[in-house]
């Protein structure tokens, strides 16, 4: 009798933890199915990578500070991996997912789950491929609500929607990079931007499909604006609304009030806007903000913030006056107005003890042409490089390399400084056209205060640089045209309320210090956001040691990673 009471509790028990799995089981288990699908758009139709069947692909929604497990298939053509951007992953870089550098990409006909572990970040970040130039179609928001029991520094708003502008080709966006790698050309531009998904009414045969985001009069809503552009920074406004940006990066920020925001590929901002407005159709609209020399996408992509009600549908629609895409004063000006809230809910640290310094140049360089002639500057293939070193991705993961000891698949010289200082944002000097190649990685130790002074460079062809560092956010203490100088520039930083991101856009020609605390352990890839310029070899890779305690090293590896041979 005795025992049969026990197997009750003992079966009761076992129901009640089933019921609770299943509960967890609907928000923190994720199945992402990356397969080829055929979409239509502007007038014709092709197959493209999604994931389920979507593009963008599924919004994930978490609260802060939760840890989900996504379980990708890849029944595609190719290998692939899926990253969390902006996610820090506090001590598991396995899960982090840059192609080569954390993990060997998932197969074909297999599949990996990745566990995302978030901790302080709250607003909107996103996940997307991270093989080639994938993240064209694969991507999607991820959405962090503040933890049960606290809410947002402002009023809740009545509803919230992603808007992820995007990138479309009409060829298939791996022959793009590829075809331009082979030449040594720049790659083709694209042939729309999108608003989720949609290129919007301004672009041939979208009209039917443009995306409609409808509004009660007198509510406000929360837009969580990404960047998921692959080339083009952008301007972002919507006719007669007045925006308040109040996050950048998944970090809160002292509201601004503005027209219009200026938005580099990878990063994210939520925006409020009240429909304050008369009941009818506005057009919400991005275009490119671009100060190089070279091509890029000069169109518009538009959707619709359509009120409710009954009126009569407007014979116009206005459309927001957008600064012109080489307005750099416009772009300037707002990036000018993002501080941390730094409030004491939302406080910020900055690190005033620095105990590595990095300098580090960014630019655009030359590789002698391998073939008889290439289609890049003076006929030969262009290159990128940070610190004159351009990138070049081993064929096996550094993570794993890192761990288990293995030789011969990095090297751990990346410099503290360029090979040699002038005036960087001059002439150049002849001397910085051809960089040196490799796989080199910087190491730091556990606990340093490190702080990087990115300086962008007129070579070949300048421009800004959306410069973005995984597993950290970092605070962006100062900024200015020119070179750095090592004793004017640091007095204009700011240490008090300095944006915390992920993602920063070094101006043409000048130069950005950020500074973080390496208490992350791991193995976490540093690249312009700019995809060319990433596929060209601006990229670095930062390992930051183990400490001495447990929470100070890396987690151990999970039971299976994919496996590096393609067999
Ligand atoms: Cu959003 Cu390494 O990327
Ligand atoms: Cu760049």
């Amino acid at each position: 009798m005795a025992g049969f009471n026990k197997m009750g509790v003992i079966l009761l028990a076992a129901s009640l933890g089933f019921m609770f799995l299943q509960l967890c089981s609907a928000t923190r288990y994720y199945d992402f199915v990356l397969k080829e699908t055929n979409f239509t758009r502007l007038c014709s139709t092709k197959s493209i990578l999604t994931v389920n069947g979507s593009f963008p692909g599924p919004t994930i929604k978490v609260h802060k500070g939760e840890t989900i497990y996504v379980n990708v298939h890849n029944q595609g053509l190719y290998g692939v991996t899926i990253h969390w951007h902006g996610v820090k992953q506090p001590r598991n870089p396995w899960s982090d997912g840059p192609e080569n550098i954390t993990q060997c990409p998932i197969q074909p006909g297999s599949s990996f789950t990745y566990e995302v572990v978030f901790s302080n970040e709250e607003g909107t970040l996103w996940w997307h491929a991270h093989s080639d130039w994938t993240r064209a179609t694969v991507h999607g928001a991820i959405v962090i609500l503040p933890a049960a029991g606290t809410k947002y520094p402002f009023a809740a708003p009545h509803a919230q929607h992603p808007i992820i502008l995007g990138s479309w080709f009409k060829s298939d966006v791996m022959e793009v990079i590829n075809s331009a790698l082979a030449t040594g050309a720049d790659p083709n531009i694209s042939d729309a931007f999108t608003i989720n998904g949609q290129p919007g009414d301004l672009y041939s045969c979208s009209k039917a499909s443009t995306y409609r985001l409808k509004v009660d009069y007198g509510k406000t809503y929360m837009l969580r604006i990404i960047n998921a552009i692959m080339n083009e920074e952008q301007f972002f406004a919507i006719a007669n609304h007045t925006l308040t940006v109040v996050t950048q990066d998944a970090a809160y920020i002292k509201p601004i009030t503005t027209s219009y925001i200026m938005i580099t590929p990878g990063q994210t901002m939520d925006v409020l806007v009240t429909a304050n407005q008369p009941r009818s159709h506005y057009y919400m609209a991005s275009s490119a903000y671009a100060d190089g020399i070279v091509p890029f996408n000069n169109s518009t992509t538009t959707a619709i913030l359509q009120y409710r009600g009954n009126y009569s549908t407007p014979s116009t629609i206005p459309l927001p006056s957008l600064p012109i895409y080489n307005d750099t004063t416009a772009a300037d000006s707002f990036t000018a107005l993002l501080k941390s809230l730094a409030s004491k809910a939302h406080p910020i640290s900055v690190p005033t003890k620095i105990t590595t310094r990095i300098y580090m140049t960014i630019a655009i360089n030359e590789r002698i042409c391998p073939n008889a002639s290439c289609a890049g500057p003076d006929n030969n293939a262009i290159a990128a490089s940070l610190n004159n070193i351009s990138f070049e991705t081993p064929s096996i993961d550094i993570l794993q390399a890192y761990y288990g000891g293995i030789n011969g698949v990095f090297e751990g010289n990346f410099p503290s400084n360029p090979p040699h200082f002038y005036n960087f944002t001059g002439d150049y000097d002849n001397s910085t056209i051809y960089p040196t190649f490799g796989a080199k990685v910087k190491f730091i130790k556990y606990g340093e205060g490190v702080e990087i002074v990115f300086q962008g460079t007129n070579l070949i062809a300048p421009e800004n640089h959306p410069m973005h560092l995984h597993g950290f956010s970092f605070y962006v203490i100062g900024t200015g045209y020119g070179n750095f100088n090592a004793t004017e520039s640091p007095k204009t930083y700011n240490l008090v309320d300095p944006p915390e991101v992920n993602t920063v856009g070094v101006p043409k020609n000048g130069w950005t210090t950020i500074r973080f605390l390496a208490d992350n352990p791991g193995v976490w890839f540093m690249h312009c956001h700019l995809e060319r310029h990433s596929s060209w070899g601006m990229d670095t890779v930062i390992i930051v040691r183990n400490g001495n305690t447990t929470k100070s090293k890396l987690r151990p590896p999970p039971a299976h990673m994919p496996p590096c041979s393609k067999s």
